[in-house]
This record gives structure tokens, sequence and C-alpha cells, in this order.
């Protein structure tokens, strides 16, 4: 039995479904929130309450909720050709298409475009790659691969490993071997007392090259890093970190891979969350905003020195054996590039790119508030850190769940944030106006009262 009407959605939903990223106890108790509709940067819920969808979904609703353009396009390829695959030299018109496009539109040269349907799957076979070309060089001890404590690569095993969240490795049994969890560039929170934040991203990089040592070089095979840490907290390095970062790599030839699964696409301010923190990449995932989340798509793109290494070993042992069905699938293909089609059209980076400001600063508005802590963020990417002592930057105790009472809150006042931890993040639809992100100001700033009298009530601060 359920607390929910008889045959209500969330009655069924409870009773029928698992849900991600979910306590199932506290589901069956609580029940979902049910959307219905989108309009713009709104979605609409069963009782047709209007919620501001502050994280464009999961980081991805670049256009919004109700992008006619793009239901066409998908539309119009599934009538001309719903599906065709891309295995063992087929081909299609819309992936070819979309391929050129992306290489055309890289942080830096790429030479080929790999599809999967999801950023999980993109970073699977970015480790499959890593550890392919490496065997194709007569290195099969150098398959190590780093990535950064609080990083987000996805949830599929390898993805999952690389990924620094203990939330996504206890009772998994992971991380797999091979896969090593270096430092989060986070000043705010794990600077040293005094240190400056150009010491601290010099230490980083110390601790890097430390790591590399202890381990030996000729086993780490690459670093794989978002250009600004997602899921993890909305970090942004300090200015000096990849200048600090990349020599080591280079100087161990360990590859670098930027995860721009959140980050591409106009996300920080320019196409590409590298460009805006100076990372040159050998391989790069994206997924997310290259449908506009519409459909279910992911590209890896590989630099001429990979790709040609790769090749050279599918020659000598016949294949390159990896692959899913849906790589590549033309109607995921169509909707991106359309989806691309209305970025140029619009101008939807340069858009996005002329809010940040304004975003920011309605959200840095708030570092007087005395829960407060931290805001931080590029772009239109950004989060609000609550703290219990803003002098010494001491969190709440995580069992309070500060964060996700704020959450709540913020549903009552009709906005959809995500708190991560403490951590509340924000990541609208690219296409929102400066009137819809004074109004997200100010239905945060409403959960963020409630939140506040609620800790008092309790005695908390
Ligand atoms: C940076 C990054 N990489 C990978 C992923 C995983 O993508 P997906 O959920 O599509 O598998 C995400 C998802 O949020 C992400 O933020």
């Amino acid at each position: 039995m359920t607390p929910f009407g008889g045959n209500s959605l969330q009655a069924r939903d409870v009773a029928s479904f698992i849900h991600p990223y979910t306590n199932m106890v506290a589901h069956e108790a609580q029940g979902p929130l049910v959307m219905t509709r989108g309009e713009g940067v709104f979605v609409i819920d069963d009782d047709g309450k209007r919620y501001l969808e502050a994280m464009g979904g999961l980081w991805c609703a670049s256009l919004g909720f109700s992008e006619r353009r793009l239901a066409e396009a998908a539309y119009q390829q599934m009538l001309k050709l719903p599906f065709y695959h891309t295995f063992a030299h087929k081909s299609t018109d819309v992936s070819i298409e979309l391929a050129e496009q992306l290489l055309a539109m890289a942080p830096v040269p790429m030479s080929k475009v790999f599809f999967v349907n999801s950023g999980s799957e993109a970073n699977d076979t970015v480790v499959k790659f890593v550890w392919y070309y490496n065997n194709a060089l007569g290195r099969p001890a150098k398959k190590k691969i780093i990535s950064r404590i609080k990083g987000y690569h996805g949830v599929t095993v390898a993805s999952a490993s690389l990924t620094g969240l203990p939330n996504n490795h206890r009772d998994f049994d992971l991380p797999i071997a091979n896969i090593l969890h270096t430092d989060c560039p986070h000043w705010y929170r794990f600077g040293h007392p005094g240190e400056s934040e150009e010491d601290f991203a010099t230490r980083m990089a110390e601790s890097l090259e430390a790591l590399i040592q202890r381990e030996r070089p000729d086993t780490i095979a690459a670093f794989i890093a978002e250009p600004v840490q997602g899921a993890g907290g909305v970090i942004v390095p300090p200015a000096t970190y990849w200048a600090k970062i990349q020599p080591i790599l280079k100087k161990y030839d360990i590859l670098l891979i930027a995860d721009e699964v959140i980050c591409g696409f106009g996300r920080t301010g320019n196409p590409w969350g590298s460009t805006t923190v100076g990372m040159e990449p050998d391989i790069l995932s994206c997924a997310k905003a290259l449908s506009a989340a519409y459909a279910p798509i992911g590209a890896v793109m590989v630099s001429e020195r990979v790709y040609q290494v790769a090749r050279d070993n599918s020659g000598k042992i016949g294949t390159f054996g990896h692959g899913y069905t849906y790589s590549g699938h033309p109607m995921s293909c169509a909707v991106a590039l359309e989806t691309l089609k209305i970025y140029r059209e619009r101008d939807t980076f340069g858009h996005a790119a002329a809010m940040a400001p304004i975003m920011q600063a309605t959200l840095r508005a708030y570092l007087d508030h005395p829960l407060v802590g931290e805001v931080r963020g590029v772009g239109l990417v950004a989060a609000v850190e609550l703290v219990a002592d803003k002098a010494t930057h001491q969190s709440f105790d995580a069992k309070l769940g500060v964060g996700p009472y704020l959450m709540k809150c913020g549903h009552q006042h009709g906005i959809v944030v995500r708190a991560m931890g403490d951590a509340i993040a924000f990541c609208p639809p690219l296409i929102i106006s400066e009137e819809e992100i004074q109004e997200m100001g100010q239905r945060f700033g409403l959960a963020l009262a409630d939140t506040y009298q609620w800790l008092k009530d309790q005695g908390h601060v």
C-alpha cells in the first residue's frame, strides 16, 4: 500500500518504478514529482503547477522544453530513415554531416568522431580507446587513468570508476582496477589557511606529479577532467591550474581527455569549456546539449595522433571491436544537426555569454546571506554553497540535509534547483532571458529564506 490516492500517477510510480539516484525507501513515502509538459524554461507538473527549471533538467535542456523545430526534425527523420546503423562500413547521411560539423567546431584540431548515446557511454568508449591505443603502441603496462575527486564522468562500470564521488562506488564494488583519483581543485574547500589561489594551483600540480611518480609514469595512460566540474559541485579551477597541469601530462606522455558533457555547447561562455579554462585535449567527450537533450546522443572526438594508432591496430588485428547498436542513430543525429543549426542561427552561445554576468551577479547578491559561504561559477553554470560557519567554511552536518531541504522549498516556490550536498546548482537553459534570471534569483531567495527559518527553528543557526 502506498500513501497516495488510488490510481494516481504517484501511486502507480511507486508501485512500478526504480528511479535513478533515489533513496527507494524515501521514495515510497514521498512519491515522485510528475512533470507532464514543458514551456520555454518552465516545466509543468500533473497539477498544472509551473516550475522554472534552473537546472535545464540534468544540465542539458539547453533550448528549453518546447522547441518545436527539434520535434519536427525528429519526426521528419523518423519518416525518412528511422534507423540505420554504422557498424562494419555502413553509414548514414545525417551521421556523416554531424561528424563533420563537430570536427569543424572542435576546440582544438580533432581527426575523427565516434558516436554514442550518453555521457557514460562516451567515457566508457574513451577508457577502451585509451587501453586499445597503448596496447597498439606496445605499452601494455601504460593503462592507468587518473581522474579527480568530485569529478563526474557517468555511471557505467568504467565511467563510474572514473567518477570521484563515494556514492557511485559504494556497494557497487567500484572503482575497477587501474583508475586513480587526484585532488579536486576547489580552493574554497581544499585550500590551506592563508594559501593563495596560485599557490593552491601549484600544490595541485605537484600532487599530481607525485602521484604519477609513485605509480610510475610508464603505467599512467591518461588524465580525464571536466573543464568545470559539474555534479561534484560546480568547481571552476584556479586560473593557472591547467597551465600547471598540462606540461606534467606532456612530460610523461599522458593523454588529456576533456569531459565536455556539461561544459560543451556554450555552457561556460564559449562553445567549449576547454577554451574557457585553457585545456588542449587529445580526446573529447560530449553529449547532453549536443541534441539540447531532446534525443539521446553523445560523441567522442579523437586527435589525429590517437586516431592513427587505433587505425593501424584495427588494420593489424582485423577490427576496432567496439560500438553500440544506436551509435549514430539517425533520429538523434537529425535532432543534433537541428540543434547545432539553431545554435548558429540564433547565436545561442552569444546569448548565453551575454546572460552569464547577469546570472552570476544575481546569485552573488546572496553572498551577504548568513547561510551562503561561496557563490561560484562561470557562464551559465553556478553553485551557491551553504555553510554553518562563514568564517571557517565549516559545513553543516550532512545528516541535517540542508541542501535537499532547500531543494524541496524550491519546489514550493516554483523553481527546480539541484542540491549536491549543501551546494545548490544552477544550470538553466541557455535560452533563459534576463527577466527569467531575475525570477530565478527571487524564487531561490524565497527557498533560501525558508531554509534559514527551518534551521533557526531547530537552533542550528
Ligand atoms: C561531466 C559528465 N560526464 C558524464 C556524464 C554522464 O552522462 P550520462 O548521464 O548521459 O551517462 C555526466 C552526467 O551528468 C556529466 O555531467
